[in-house]
């Protein structure tokens, strides 16, 4: 038999979504361990940004965690041990690696692909993804463009608006212009009207987001959102079923059957997605056979037009009394528990968890070895 694949899952994260990722980290970590292709290499990064590259990283950084996380490990753990496990990525050119500098080598050895499974910035939106471009070691998932895309609602939505798909309308706000003429910013947005979504543009998780009913509300909801980000986006609201699709693949992707949310709140805030749970997936969502075909046709056009690679979510707002299709946002590192929208839609169109990882993995691998002959060196033309 090969030797097994030495897959790093990466988790964790400098990003309000941390604890989120520990959630969907776990969960792929169990499937991969139940593999025998697959070795694991948990590598979590701490709140501080410390890499720490340890067997029991995970339980270290859940122990310290605010959502209540499964599968707990009841062991004491050697918290110092762990934190000295540091881990440091070594920009190797084509031939890159990850190595240990703490004392112990917990888990020496090559990694052969990593899985970033990381929400939010610094993690989802092309930091890390770059960082593993320097480091030569095939990803999972969206690349440097597509990621930072993926994380920007701004410059997303301009995009899909470039490629036709249709948006709901938006202001783009800047913090320090917030701060310097809060009425200026107040009368540049009035003609999104109310009520409106006030977004940090670089987050997830409903993180920093308010549903605004009116002009009062406005101040302290800009105001949140300017903790999350330095852009910030005042968003027309839709009165709309939340319709979200799956897609999976690199240059040739595929959807998955939609699936619709029906929030517990009054939006799908983060109570409503993590804590509570009382929130339904539908899956598939009761749609007509021209409107599934329309999503997903525009699940996978708004994927080709930001560049992604691998997976994403993209999620739709269908108004509920017009029917029409407005695209929401892409999400390239979704949620990934066995029960996410991302997962249980592949598993409703026949693709399980843990093949759906293996899929992954196999495309990470087959985009690194696509880009491995680029050139990068070009011979000058001679001036005679
Ligand atoms: N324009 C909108 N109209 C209606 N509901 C919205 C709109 N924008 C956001 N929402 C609600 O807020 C939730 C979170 O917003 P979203 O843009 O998806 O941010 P996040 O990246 O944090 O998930 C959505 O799932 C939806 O319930
Ligand atoms: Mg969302």
């Amino acid at each position: 038999m090969s030797r097994k694949l030495r897959v790093g899952v990466l988790f964790g994260g400098q990003s309000g979504e941390h604890d989120v990722s520990l959630v969907s980290a776990g969960a792929i970590m169990k499937a991969l361990e139940t593999s025998d292709r697959f070795e694991v290499v948990p590598i979590g990064i701490a709140r501080d940004g410390r890499w720490i590259m340890h067997p029991d990283a995970h339980t270290m950084l859940a122990a310290e965690s605010r959502l209540r996380l499964g599968g707990k490990s009841s062991r004491p753990v050697d918290t110092k041990a762990i934190s000295e496990a540091q881990a440091a990525l070594v920009p190797g050119g084509k031939v890159g690696s990850l190595i240990e500098v703490g004392k112990r080598p917990a888990s020496p050895g090559r990694i052969d692909v990593i899985f970033p499974v990381l929400h939010g910035p610094k993690g989802e939106d092309g930091t890390v993804q770059g960082f593993l471009e320097l480091a030569g070691i095939p990803y999972v998932g969206a690349g440097v463009a597509g990621s930072a895309i993926g994380m920007d609602k701004d410059i997303m939505k301009r995009l899909f608006r470039d490629g036709g798909i249709k948006v709901a309308d938006w202001e783009l706000v800047h913090r320090s212009e917030w701060r310097r003429d809060p009425k200026a910013v107040v009368t540049g947005t009035e003609r999104i009207g109310y009520p409106c979504f006030v977004k940090p543009a670089n987050m997830g998780s409903s993180v920093g987001i308010s549903r605004v009913g009116g002009a009062d509300e406005l101040r302290a909801a800009i105001d949140e959102a300017a903790r999350y980000d330095t852009k910030i986006i005042v968003e027309e609201a839709i009165d709309a079923r939340e319709i979200e699709c799956s897609v999976l693949g690199n240059e040739n992707p595929r959807a998955s059957v939609p699936g619709e949310i029906i929030p517990a709140g009054d939006f799908y805030d983060y109570a409503s997605k993590y804590v509570d749970a009382q929130s339904e997936l539908l899956i598939p969502a009761d749609l007509p056979a021209d409107l599934t075909a329309e999503i997903q046709k525009l699940a996978l056009l708004a994927f080709q037009t930001v560049d992604g690679a691998g997976m994403a979510r993209v999620d739709f707002l269908v108004d509920r009394k017009s029917g029409r299709v407005y695209l929401n946002e892409l999400n390239t590192i979704p949620g990934f528990t066995p029960i996410s929208m991302y997962t249980k839609l592949w598993e409703a169109s026949g693709l399980s968890y843990g093949r759906l990882i293996e899929e992954l993995i196999e495309l990470a691998l087959e985009r690194h070895a696509d880009r491995a002959d680029i050139e990068t060196e070009f011979d000058i033309p001679s001036a005679d």
